[in-house]
């Protein structure tokens, strides 16, 4: 039993080691989306911690294998859609996010479910949904 627990243990404080690199870089003001006070809220509490270069980190984040699980999802949900880089975003790979991103709330697929797990208040009601749905539609709009 001692040497089970010790094992446990010693892997414990050794996966801490591995450490993934998931930091925000500076925010360019010229290129960062901009939308009304009402979507802006319902994005940077929903999707922002993912999505933008504006990431809460909460105070695990350096905890394995917690933090390798955050570092893949911010990672990869920066590189799918970045709205600290909406700007300079191709117009027709942004039109696709956008149609994508009405149909990932509208199946539950974002927010994450292990991030609302730890992140009750990101869970989009449903009046929020439609916030986002037509502010989503505004911009599919502009760029049509
Ligand atoms: C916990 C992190 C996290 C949060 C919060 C989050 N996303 Fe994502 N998102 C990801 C990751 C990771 C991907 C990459 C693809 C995947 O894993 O599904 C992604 C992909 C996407 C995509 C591209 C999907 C595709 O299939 O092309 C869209 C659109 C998107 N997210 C929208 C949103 C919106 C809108 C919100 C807020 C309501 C949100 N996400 C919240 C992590 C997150």
């Amino acid at each position: 039993m001692k040497k089970i627990a010790f094992w446990v243990l010693g892997i414990a404080i050794a996966i801490q080691l591995i450490r993934p690199d998931f930091q925000n870089t500076p925010v360019d003001e010229t290129i960062v989306l901009k939308a009304d006070a009402q979507v802006m809220s319902v994005l940077q509490k929903s999707c922002y911690d993912c999505h933008s270069q504006e990431t809460n980190f909460p105070w695990y984040r350096n905890i394995a294998p917690v933090s390798w699980v955050m570092a893949d999802h911010i990672n990869l949900g920066r590189k799918a859609l970045d709205f600290s880089n909406w700007g300079n975003m191709d117009p027709k790979i942004k039109l696709e996010r956008l149609e994508r991103a009405k149909q990932v709330i509208y199946n539950h697929r974002m927010p994450k479910q292990e991030y609302l797990m730890m992140h009750e208040n990101a869970v989009l009601t449903q009046k929020e949904k439609k916030v986002l749905e037509q502010f989503f539609d505004s911009e599919i709009h502009t760029l049509n």
